[in-house]
């Protein structure tokens, strides 16, 4: 992975560079509407203090619980004894991007929705919330951190979330058959160049046109910016929008030749 240092250059060099974000300048009608009504929705959703409460909440838990380190995630400690708290101040995608990806499913319904990495659930929930008559599958290894998720999903009163505690490798066969086709998938867990390509591929052959792919930490080590690079010359992928945290992937054939954007956000 970039060290902190590394990470900042690459997010300035980002930042100067990347389109504004206003819309001006970006002459793909879909990507126009995305930032106009998705990327720069700025409106209040009830939803967001009520999963806020649940996160905050989780940042003040100093307990320790066992964790299995099933992948690259965690850039902080690999300890398999960690309190609650620090995990929810590394591993959790901040309120900024959880609440990008609610309005991503607000906005395009997606009704069957799969998340790499439940962590604690706090984007589960706001995925879920996104859409009530949405399916969300979320898979997550750490048992420990999947019992504290299921607490989550309580505490938020969001009933359409399933949980499957595993190792992706072994969910993702069995589980996606059984919910095919995928809309919308959030790919959170294993930030590696070849486990990220697997699931990818797994997941491309449970997708329909209209399927969406969220790539996390996609500038996070050259590992997965080689991940990226790779995801992007798939021939299935039509449309890209780089976030610099985020990765946002559209397989859509109506988009007739690939393009890819780098947005500023
Ligand atoms: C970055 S966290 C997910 C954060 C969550 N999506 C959020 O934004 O709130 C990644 C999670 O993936 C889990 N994970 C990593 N590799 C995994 C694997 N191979 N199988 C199952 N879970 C894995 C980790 O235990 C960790 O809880």
């Amino acid at each position: 992975m970039y060290s902190k240092f590394q990470l900042g250059k690459k997010y300035l060099q980002y930042y100067f560079t990347a389109s504004s974000g206003n819309g001006h300048g970006v002459h793909s009608p879909f990507v126009f509407d995305f930032i106009k009504k998705v990327l720069r929705d700025n409106a209040f959703y009830d939803c967001y203090p009520v999963i806020e409460t649940a996160r905050k909440n989780l940042l003040q838990q100093k307990r320790e619980i066992e964790v299995e380190d099933l992948g690259a995630g965690s850039s902080v400690t690999r300890s398999a004894k960690r309190a609650v708290a620090a995990i929810a101040a590394s591993s959790l995608k901040p309120a900024k991007y959880a609440q990008l990806l609610f309005r991503i499913v607000h906005y395009y319904k997606p009704v069957m929705i799969l998340e790499l990495g439940t962590s604690f659930g706090i984007t589960t929930s706001y995925l879920a919330s996104g859409n009530a008559l949405a399916n969300v599958h979320t898979i997550e290894g750490s048992k420990a951190i999947g019992a504290l998720a299921a607490n989550t999903f309580e505490r938020v009163g969001i009933k359409n979330i399933r949980l499957t505690t595993g190792d992706f490798n072994h969910v993702l066969p069995m589980l996606l058959p059984a919910i095919s086709p995928v809309n919308l998938s959030f790919i959170d867990g294993n930030h590696r160049k070849e486990p990220t390509l697997n699931y990818f591929e797994q997941l491309l052959n449970h997708s329909t046109d209209s399927s969406i792919f969220i790539f996390d930490d996609i500038h996070w080590s050259p590992e997965m910016e080689e991940a990226w690079t790779s995801i992007k010359a798939n021939p299935a992928v039509t449309l890209t929008i780089d976030l610099f945290f985020i990765g946002i992937v559209f397989i859509n054939p109506d988009f007739k030749t690939p393009q890819h954007f780098v947005i500023r956000f």
